[in-house]
């Protein structure tokens, strides 16, 4: 695997790939990779012939500079892992100024759907992600990039941009992995302890009794909802940000539900704000 972290060279050895006209799928990411991250490129690689990464922690979408700043950096272990999965190209920008120059003034800004949930507690975060995806995008020009369905919001975000501005990309999604216990795998859960691991556990417990009461039949989506909300309450210090239950389209929260919809589940254990969501077909 090769890494580069400047945008000239990430251009000249995409021009390689191309030339040999070789496909390419695209994964972009922040870094503190895990099994979710793997699978993603695991995707990505039986879709393409050549996988190009990113690995770029975005200040433009922490709404808290403290966040940003804390974010993890582990570099070294993080290209082994992409290599270990096939990944051919590491784009690792060497600063920020690498990604926006000096003068950056640009945005892109999707409406309806950023607006709720993740958009609610955290101000611009869905501009700074669809601005660095719609450059990342740009740079790579790759035939498909993979995104997770565990940040459901921000992946509908994404498929928005891409439509919108009609990048020419198929965004593909990949599915949410999970821990032994149900725990959807998140770099923010390195930063719980065991006891607050135990207790997220009720996000996808709950997420989950939710999915099979609709797949017994049960409709009621404040019915659904309360299933969500009294596992998490069933444990102590986990602080709601919310549970609702929306189109899977139009992330508008719906009173009855009807496939194809989304449980999204957001709370904060021991500081860390975790998001988790499941599909009710
Ligand atoms: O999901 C992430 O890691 C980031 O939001 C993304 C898509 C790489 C943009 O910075």
């Amino acid at each position: 695997m090769k890494i580069v972290h400047t945008i000239a060279d990430l251009r000249r050895e995409l021009a390689f790939f191309r030339d040999a006209r070789e496909s390419i799928g695209f994964v972009c990411t922040m870094g503190a990779l895990h099994q979710g991250h793997q699978s993603l490129i695991k995707t990505a690689r039986m879709n393409a012939k050549r996988v190009v990464a990113s690995i770029f922690v975005n200040p433009l979408q922490f709404s808290d500079k403290k966040d940003f700043e804390k974010y993890t950096n582990v570099l070294g272990r993080d290209a082994a892992l992409l290599e270990s999965v096939g990944t051919a190209l590491l784009f690792a920008p060497s600063s920020v100024t690498e990604m926006y120059g000096d003068g950056f003034q640009s945005a892109v800004e999707v409406g309806d759907l950023s607006k709720p949930f993740e958009g609610v507690d955290r101000p611009g975060h869905f501009r700074g992600v669809s601005t660095v995806v719609a450059m990342l995008l740009n740079l790579v020009q790759p035939e498909f990039a993979v995104f997770g369905e565990k940040d459901f919001q921000q992946l509908r975000v994404v498929e928005q941009v891409v439509a919108d501005l009609k990048i020419p990309v198929r965004i593909m999604r990949g599915p949410t992995i999970r821990e032994e216990g149900g725990l959807a795998m998140s770099s923010r859960n390195s930063r719980l302890s065991a006891q607050g691991l135990e207790r997220a556990r009720a996000i996808s417990r709950g997420l989950f009794i939710a999915r099979d009461a609709f797949a017994g039949g049960n409709r009621e989506g404040s019915f659904l909802r309360s299933l969500v909300i009294e596992a998490l309450r069933l444990e102590p210090g986990i602080e709601i940000s919310y549970v609702a239950l929306v189109d899977e389209r139009t992330l508008k929260e719906l009173d009855v539900a009807a496939a194809p919809c989304r449980m999204l589940a957001a709370a904060t254990i021991e500081g860390v704000r975790l998001i988790d969501n499941i599909a009710l077909i």
